[in-house]
């Protein structure tokens, strides 16, 4: 963000480095694709015309440019590949791993053409496994790259950039099978994990998942091997970005000390949603990619239960049709309880945030997310699975001693869900303890300062790597 963004990892990609930078430990930039979809204003120049890149995949070489940007308040250089990246869409191509494996050696070429060797690369996902296996190969005889350490985070292990192994030489991977290679097929994640210095991930919790078979996707073994070197970050939150004081997507400011703007925020969002103005009626809300990871089997057996709450449910997402048409048939039964907005849209995410009154998030698994914790900024309570960074930042409310920022259930159960949502009505309904567990969120720091403090922490112990 703001260049491009399908989900948590555009949040973090602009405001990682700029919190790095705040640190005055690192002197960080962001290298990413320059995206058909990026808004060309967001750029202050082209500072290369004609980046030479060292690729032999296809008859004739694709062109690449360099623009320079500080829309997120680091420096960021964007390449412009049209051949490979001016498409509508992000990611979702056939040769997806052509496209980022002629990202990494452009930013790689980028690197060498800005004259002053990195100590340190930090690639995230799949896509930037190329670019730390090249660094890994390099290392033995290209001075340039001689010192350079790498970083590696998984955001998510679902994904992994596979292909056909036969691919390897054309992308100028032939002598680095070994490093790629898992049951026959060629994986851009396996490359990452095996050839960085470091591992990250975004939670302590989802650091121990993926280290089981039931959220390894088959890489749990090469986790297992290299667990020392794995850590959890958790991901932080951008508090100028979100901050319901000074945003300027809603209705109404409020702070934490006077929330009486958000009221204001709940009825302009029931209204914008064609929703009766009822402000006593609870609003539970969702803003995620309706797939399979973001728990939707559970919404889908338990939404009738959810609407006998009482409560209004609001959703705004994209992503499998079945749970797009399901989420359309839901609200023509209940016209006057269920908004639904299918599509992206930046502005109503933060609209929902400081309307709505709790959040549901029953993911299946949750590397990170970072909506629980836009939520408990904006007042907002999240209901979540017990899973990853869900488990690790949401602390279930404990009426008695008043401690606790939301609710949480652990089985993948449409049941336990239930309980939880229940639950949290009922408390919403006593305004004390309501007031208690939104103060508790409100006042967790989910900074980023905080998590970028960690990163230059794992970036030392690179630098000292062998
Ligand atoms: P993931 O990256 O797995 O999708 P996260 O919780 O880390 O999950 O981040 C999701 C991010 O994407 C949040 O910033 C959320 O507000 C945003 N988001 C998801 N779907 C939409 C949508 N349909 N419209 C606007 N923002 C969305
Ligand atoms: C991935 C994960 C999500 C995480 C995000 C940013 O998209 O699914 O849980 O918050 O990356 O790290």
């Amino acid at each position: 963000m703001p260049y491009a963004k399908t989900g948590g990892l555009g949040d973090v990609a602009g405001a990682l480095p700029k919190a790095l930078c705040e640190t005055n430990e690192a002197d960080a930039a962001l290298i990413t694709p320059l995206y058909e979809t990026t808004d060309r204003s967001l750029l202050d120049s082209l500072i290369i015309d004609n980046l030479e890149v060292e690729w032999h995949a296809g008859e004739d070489k694709p062109q690449a440019r360099v623009f320079y940007s500080t829309a997120t308040g680091a420096p960021a250089f964007l390449i412009d590949a049209p051949r490979y990246f001016a498409r509508p869409g992000i990611y979702g191509y056939r040769d997806d791993y052509e496209r980022y494996a002629f990202f990494c050696r452009a930013a790689l070429a980028l690197l060498k053409r800005l004259g002053t060797p990195p100590q340190i690369v930090h690639g995230n996902d799949w896509h930037s496994g190329f670019a730390i296996a090249e660094l890994a190969a390099r290392r033995s005889y290209d001075s340039f790259y001689q010192n350079t350490r790498t970083v590696f985070s998984i955001h998510n292990l679902a994904y992994q950039g596979q292909f056909d192994p036969a691919e390897l030489p054309r992308l100028g991977f032939a002598n680095e099978w070994q490093t790629f290679e898992i049951d026959g097929t060629a994986n851009a994640m396996k490359a990452g994990l095996a050839a960085s210095d470091v591992l990250s991930t975004v939670s302590s919790r989802y650091a121990l998942e993926i280290q089981t078979p039931e959220h390894g996707y088959g890489l749990d073994w090469l986790l297992r091997l290299r667990s020392d070197r794995l850590v959890g970050i958790t991901n932080g939150i951008d508090y100028d970005v979100w901050n319901p004081a000074t945003d300027p997507h809603i209705a109404a400011r409020y702070t934490s000390e006077d929330l009486t703007g958000k009221q204001v925020c709940k009825l302009d969002l029931l209204r914008s949603f064609n929703l009766p103005e009822e402000p006593d009626r609870p609003v539970i809300a969702s803003i995620s990619r309706l797939i399979p990871q973001k728990g939707y089997d559970l919404i889908r057996e338990a939404a009738a239960a959810l609407l006998e709450s009482g409560a209004f449910f609001i959703v705004l997402g994209s992503g499998a049709r079945e749970n797009e048409e399901f989420l359309q048939r839901l609200r023509e039964h209940a016209p006057h309880r269920v908004g639904i907005y299918i599509g992206f849209n930046e502005s109503l995410a933060h609209k929902i945030e400081a309307g709505a009154d709790m959040f549901l998030m029953p993911s299946l698994y949750e590397p990170c997310g970072l909506n629980q914790m836009y939520s408990m900024r904006y007042g907002t309570v999240p209901v979540v699975r017990a899973t990853g960074g869900l488990d690790d930042t949401v602390q279930s409310f404990d009426r008695a001693r008043g401690f606790g920022n939301g609710f949480k259930f652990e089985p993948y159960e449409a049941g336990a869900m239930i309980e939880s949502l229940y639950e949290a009505v009922y408390c919403y309904h006593d305004e004390d303890a309501w007031r208690r567990i939104q103060t508790n969120g409100i006042s967790a720091d989910n900074s980023w300062q905080r998590a970028a403090r960690r990163y230059t922490e794992l970036y030392r112990a690179a630098m000292t790597m062998p």
